[in-house]
Formats: structure tokens, sequence, C-alpha cells
């Protein structure tokens, strides 16, 4: 097999979320970590449903969903379709808005691209920061347009790894949050939190192709995958090549993508103490296989 691509042609980029082909490896990729089973949306979903039914029914502000770090939209969908299967919950109201929030306009196209949402449910995907959740344009409604129901899921909150920034997500959350109801879910992984060791947080560790399901012909080939944790910071680094198979059995690099994804330690009980900093409480723990989840919501 040769590579007939020269290096002048070959796009290179170091963000695990980054393109296009990036967006899709992702969804690939990250589908492994939860195998056999996945825990997360249903986990979410009960938590919204209980939110939904709890709202108050004469409110003059719609009820707001906020899906952090959305990605390729898979919780926020996984919520609105879990949600349209159970009669008691009504999304058909025009007074319930989701939206997906993320940095990467490649994710948020991908979420747009395969997340069929039922018409009549009022989504959004919009490209922002968790850091600035305030200047999310819906939020700019007043003091009285809260968030009901906030997620950052798969432990993207782990991806504000340079100082100060996980206490300013908090800041964040805590001001946009519906006091008393309003409920924020965060998740780290297992692996990730307060790591003592440096294992890859991939399961998979052997060089690696993933098939594209949406460019024909193209595979993603994993390799030099290594992690190693400095201070606080776990660091993940591989390789990932974004390969044209020809029909006459050559190869042709499109991107080779050096990622370094840095992802911020915490143990629980320093988390716990931002949560506490920053206005905060934390209300539930559930601690599975791969995550673990807390429920925060404004103190007082
Ligand atoms: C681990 S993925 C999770 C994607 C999706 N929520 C899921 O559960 O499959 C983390 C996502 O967070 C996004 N992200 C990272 N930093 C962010 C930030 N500061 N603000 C908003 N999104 C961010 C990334 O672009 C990525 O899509």
């Amino acid at each position: 097999m040769s590579c007939t691509a020269t290096e002048t042609q070959i796009q290179e980029r170091e963000d695990f979320y980054d393109s296009p082909y990036l967006a899709e490896h992702y969804d690939l990729f990250s589908a492994r970590f939860w195998e056999p089973e996945r825990l997360d949306v249903p986990i979410y979903l009960e938590a919204f449903k209980q939110a939904r039914k709890a709202h108050d029914p004469t409110s003059t502000h719609p009820f707001i969903v906020l899906d952090v770090g959305t990605g390729s939209g898979r919780v926020l969908s996984g919520l609105v379709l879990g949600a349209c299967q159970d009669a008691q919950v009504d999304l058909a109201d025009d007074d319930i808005e989701f939206v997906g929030l993320d940095v990467s306009p490649h994710m948020l196209s991908r979420a747009a691209e395969t997340r069929p949402i039922p018409r009549g449910i009022c989504t959004s995907w919009v490209l922002g920061s968790a850091l600035d959740l305030r200047a999310i344009p819906l939020l700019k409604g007043g003091d009285a347009v809260k968030v009901d129901f906030l997620v950052f899921a798969a432990g993207g909150i782990a991806h504000l790894v340079d100082a100060g920034q996980t206490e300013a997500f908090l800041r964040e959350v805590a001001a946009v949050l519906q006091p008393g109801s309003g409920r924020a879910f965060v998740s780290f992984m297992n692996a990730v939190m307060d790591s003592a060791d440096e294992e890859s947080i991939d399961p998979v560790k052997e060089q690696q192709e993933l098939p594209s399901g949406k460019f024909p012909g193209i595979v993603y080939r994993t390799i030099n995958a290594s992690s190693e944790i400095v201070g606080k910071t776990h660091i993940d680094r591989r390789d990932i090549l974004v390969i044209k198979k020809e029909t006459d059995g050559s190869e042709r690099v499109l991107e080779r993508n050096t990622i370094s994804t840095r992802l911020a330690s915490w143990s629980p009980e320093e988390f716990a103490g931002m949560v506490q900093a920053t206005g905060l409480e934390i209300v539930d723990t559930i601690k599975e296989r791969v995550e673990t989840y807390y429920a925060l919501k404004l103190r007082g």
C-alpha cells in the first residue's frame, strides 16, 4: 500500500473536533467507551423528565434546556426523542426550547446533519463557549430568562483545563441557572478524574481503523496513542490519519491530525470545593462504570 499525497496537500490539526472528518471520528471513537451499553442519556432523561413535570405551567418564560459542549447533539437529541416517547412529558408546547452549544462549528454541523429533531420542537445549535453562557442569545432576554436543565456530558467539563476555567464555567452556570428548580448535570470520566496512573482514556490501545459511515472509501487510522499526567492535567496524544482507500488498493492521506488533548484531572474533593465556592451545591452524585455524574443546583 502506498500513500500518494504530498505533505503540502495534507491538512494538519491539533484539536480533536476540528474538521468534518474529526467530527465523525469523534462519534465512532466515543461509541466504544460505553460498550456494551451507554448509561448517560437514560440518567439525564430521567432527571429532565422530573424537572419538566415540576415546571410551573404559569411561568411566562420558556423552559430552557442547555446542552453545553453538545458535540454532535447526542445527549440533546436523546432527551428530545426519549421525552417524545413519554406521554406525560409535553414537548410540543411553545414553552420549551433546547439549545446545543459548542465551540466547534464542525461538531455543530454534524449535530444539525445527523440528529433529526421532530417538527415543532424548538431547537438551536449555537456556536459559543461554556465560559460565556451569558452570551447565548436566548439568555439575553433579561434576568428572568434562566436555564431549567443544563448538561455538560461525556466528561466535556475536563476540557476546561487552563487555570481558573472550571471555576469560571461554574460561575457561568450559577449566573444562568433557574434558582430553586434549575438543575445542572456535569460528568467526569472516571479514568480522568483524579487519575493516579497514566492509562490512556481510550480503552482500545492498539493501532486501529474506524471506517467512515459518511464519506465513501474513508477510514480513520489512529497511531501513536499515549497518555501522561503532568500536575493536574491528563494529556492524551494520538495521531489520527484520515485516509482515502482507492479502488486500486492505494491509500491517500487527506488529514494528518496530531492530537494532544489536555484534560483537567480534579479529585472529587477538589471539584466539590469549586462547586461550593461558586454558589452552587451538589445535590446528587452517581458513579457508574465509566463516568461520575454530579447534579448541581444554586445554593440557598
Ligand atoms: C467529550 S465531547 C462531548 C460531546 C457530546 N456532549 C457527547 O456527549 O457526545 C466534548 C465537546 O465539548 C466541546 N467543548 C470543548 N470545550 C468547550 C467550551 N469551552 N465550550 C463549549 N464546548 C466546548 C467540544 O468541542 C466537544 O464537542
